[in-house]
């Protein structure tokens, strides 16, 4: 790949340079390709017109090991005498947010690129990056991923000067394997505000993952110069604390007249701009946010009697679109943007019905294997740009949860195929972690284990985050998860895994031997989910009773509140489960509905009932963990499941509350649109079912095998 071209750099220490050669055709052009990659993310032109419409090529990987080559088709944007320029800004490549993993950031600045024609006649001309290329300064003066961009339309840039040679080599270059960022939507402002302290501030009414476009007309120097932030304080004031040490500014210094402006090489997350400079009076009609993530496509709609569901099922998507820019991240907006595998662990499955996430995740897959530690230990986000070498239970076990998940509704072997050995590898690191056979406890032998726990569970001590379950406990409990999905998988691979059933087996009895006496709400999710209990009626009674003596609320964190309802539902509790998706008093999903959330928040009291925040040190309003609720919707409420693995066969077996008056779910799976539709009627329920592909219906406990078809049913 890129043969014969050669990395080339600046020489110098430009924050955004801007590469250029000039290239003549002899000849009618048959076709012509432009395969490019960098250090940094890059835009690139061709006779001033932008090349494709990905937005921060090359995407975000392993870059030591793994860095994407994108390949444009660009027969028509060629002509006789041509420029092709190509401007590399800074990315997560060459961010302060990648500095600690000086492999990676400490790369200069550089781009390798190759241009491909065949002309009419058959003929053949490549214009490689070599000593001939040019670089100069861009008008980007500053950008980072964290802290935002500088344009500056007055800077003279100077002239051409020639590039320098550089000598990465080539091993690490793949072709692009993940989905392409975006630009996929537009929100105009809905309103212009002053607020108390005299700030003007446009609120989007969404929050989002983009940047602002400004067209402005203006004088030579002028500035416009905007903030982000996602929540207004209680008093109505701009409020961006929680975004800590991300400056998240745009500034663009005018030329004369009218232009349009916006950032190139940096994402936002926001619902408010404050404008801090604008050359003249704010119109609103200036402004537009530009919505940005990875192209994947909608496959999963939810529609409810209760505007308040539809609003946290509108709020899942806007979590998800927003923090799928390339890699899973836990929040767009703060000093974070990673892929923590703890946040994508838990939402994957609500991911895979919401949209087509297959190639997203493959790509991630595969940087999750490339960073996986020699000793089969998984790092707590992917990339692991910060370095760590901590290892935490259920943050870890991403790498057995998601190929199994992907697995199930995609049901592509391949998958699980190229991750075998990554799961193997985490169960094994586990089994050698622990001196207590069976379990996994204590700080770990490898001396890296320190685990998250029921992350911002509700019985975490006052100021604190972690949740009151035992670190043991849960640990050993995803030892027997993640081994117990290392043996489905496999099953379906046709290995031999009678050693791993054997673990299994083993771990699950000193599971129920030791742990006994629960006290916490996600002990008894997790005993129940995982099937760890030959006590399921008791548990289930008691933790139904908990939540009934809590005020029908939730106490659970990261860990158990993505199981919570299932745990309910799967042990005859259908109701209580509907108690807690549609509580609305704190802390519950529908009080940060009508807190006014438009994306999930991080934390359960991220606003808290007297309007103060949590706390500006980790208070995101934009992370999906806890949108992982609406799996339970689609594959409990609306029932519909793949019976074989990528909906080969369906399970349609939709769980009907009278809290409801309707629910419709669709999902278009890889083999056709599913869809379970149920209303209260008089006494009961009627069903409607559409599906594409044979299944069972399951109606009040009653199974129908059914060809693709349209069904109606109803119960009493
Ligand atoms: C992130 C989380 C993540 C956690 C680890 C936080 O700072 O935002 O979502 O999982 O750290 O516990």
């Amino acid at each position: 790949m890129l043969d014969s071209a050669l990395w080339i750099g600046t020489g110098q220490n430009v924050t955004c340079p801007e590469f250029q050669k000039t290239v003549k055709l002899e000849g009618k052009v048959k076709s012509a390709a432009l395969s490019l990659t960098c250090v940094g993310v890059y835009e690139a032109r061709i006779n001033g017109r932008r090349v494709g419409d990905f937005i921060l090529a090359p995407g975000c990987t392993v870059y030591d090991k793994r860095l994407q080559v994108q390949t444009y088709d660009v027969t028509d944007m060629l002509s006789a005498e041509n420029t092709l320029t190509i401007t590399v800004g800074s990315g997560w490549h060459k961010s302060r947010l990648s500095e600690k993993r000086p492999e990676i950031n400490a790369r200069p600045r550089a781009l390798i690129a190759e241009l491909s024609v065949t002309y009419e006649d058959g003929k053949t001309l490549t214009v490689p990056t070599d000593g001939s290329w040019s670089v100069r300064p861009s008008h980007v003066t500053f950008n980072d991923i964290y802290d935002g961009e500088t344009y500056d339309a007055t800077l003279d840039p100077g002239p051409f000067r020639p590039v320098e040679l550089m000598d990465f080599g080539r091993d690490f270059l793949i072709p692009q394997e993940g989905e392409e960022i975006r630009e996929c939507g537009t929100v105009l402002p809905r309103a212009l505000i002053t607020t108390p302290r005299g700030e003007h501030v446009i609120d989007f009414g969404q929050n989002l993952t983009g940047y602002v476009a400004v067209t402005v007309t203006a004088h030579a120097g002028d500035a416009v110069e905007l903030s982000c932030a996602e929540v207004l304080d209680k008093d109505g004031n701009f409020y961006n604390g929680n975004y800590r040490t991300a400056k998240s500014k745009m500034t663009f210094i005018c030329r004369e007249g009218h232009a349009e402006y916006k950032p190139r090489f940096t994402f936002y997350g926001f619902r408010y701009i404050r404008v801090d400079k604008f050359p003249g009076k704010i119109d609103l009609d200036a402004f537009r946010a530009v919505v940005l993530h990875s192209d994947i496509k909608r496959t999963g709609y939810i529609r409810s009697s209760s505007p308040k569901l539809n609003r946290l099922f509108e709020n899942t998507l806007w979590s998800q679109r927003g923090n799928f820019v390339d890699i899973p991240t836990d929040c767009p907006q703060r000093d974070e943007r990673m892929g923590w595998t703890g946040d994508a662990q838990v939402f994957t499955k609500t991911a895979c019905y919401n949209y087509d996430v297959k190639k997203f995740f493959e790509k991630w897959l595969a940087d999750l294997r490339a960073d996986q530690r020699p000793d089969g230990s998984v790092p707590d986000t992917i990339p692991n740009f910060w370095n760590s070498d901590r290892v935490s239970t259920a943050w870890a076990d991403v790498a057995a949860v998601i190929p199994w998940c992907l697995y199930e509704m995609y049901g592509d072997r391949h998958i699980l195929e190229d991750s075998f050995d990554s799961m193997r590898r985490w169960v094994d690191f586990m089994t050698g972690d622990t001196s207590d056979k069976y379990l996994w406890t204590g700080p770990g032998l490898s001396g890296r284990t320190k685990h998250y726990g029921d992350w911002l569970a509700m019985d975490a001590p006052e100021g604190d985050r972690k949740g009151a379950t035992p670190d043991d406990f849960i640990a050993s409990a995803f030892y027997a998860y993640s081994t117990s999905l290392l043996v489905k998988a496999g099953h379906a691979l046709g290995r031999d895994v009678s050693e791993y059933e054997k673990l299994y087996r083993n771990i699950v009895s000193k599971f129920k031997e030791t742990f006994t006496g629960f006290t916490t709400h996600t002990q008894y999710v997790l005993a129940l989910y995982f099937g760890l209990t030959d006590d399921k009626n008791a548990l289930a009674a008691t933790l139904d009773r908990l939540i009934h003596d809590n005020g029908d609320r939730l106490m659970t964190g990261f860990v158990g509140t993505p199981y919570l309802l299932y745990a309910l539902s799967d042990n005859g509790y259908v109701e209580t489960a509907y108690d807690l998706l549609l509580q609305e008093a704190y802390p519950s999903w529908l009080y940060e509905v009508d807190h006014g959330a438009t994306t999930i928040w991080e934390h359960w009291d991220g606003i808290r009932e007297d309007g103060t925040f949590w706390s500006d040190r980790m208070n995101s309003y934009n992370h999906y963990a806890y949108g992982s609720v609406m799996d339970w919707v689609y594959s409990v409420a609306g029932g519909i499941r793949p019976a074989l693995p990528g909906f080969e066969r369906a399970t349609v077996a939709p769980t009907p509350s009278r809290k409801l008056d309707s629910l419709e779910v669709e999902y278009l799976s890889i083999r056709g649109p599913i869809i379970s539709r149920w209303e209260r009627t008089g006494t009961g329920f009627r069903y409607e079912i559409s599906t594409p592909v044979p299944a069972d219906v399951i109606i009040s406990g009653v199974k129908h095998d059914v060809q693709p078809g349209k069904y109606v049913f109803f119960s009493d």
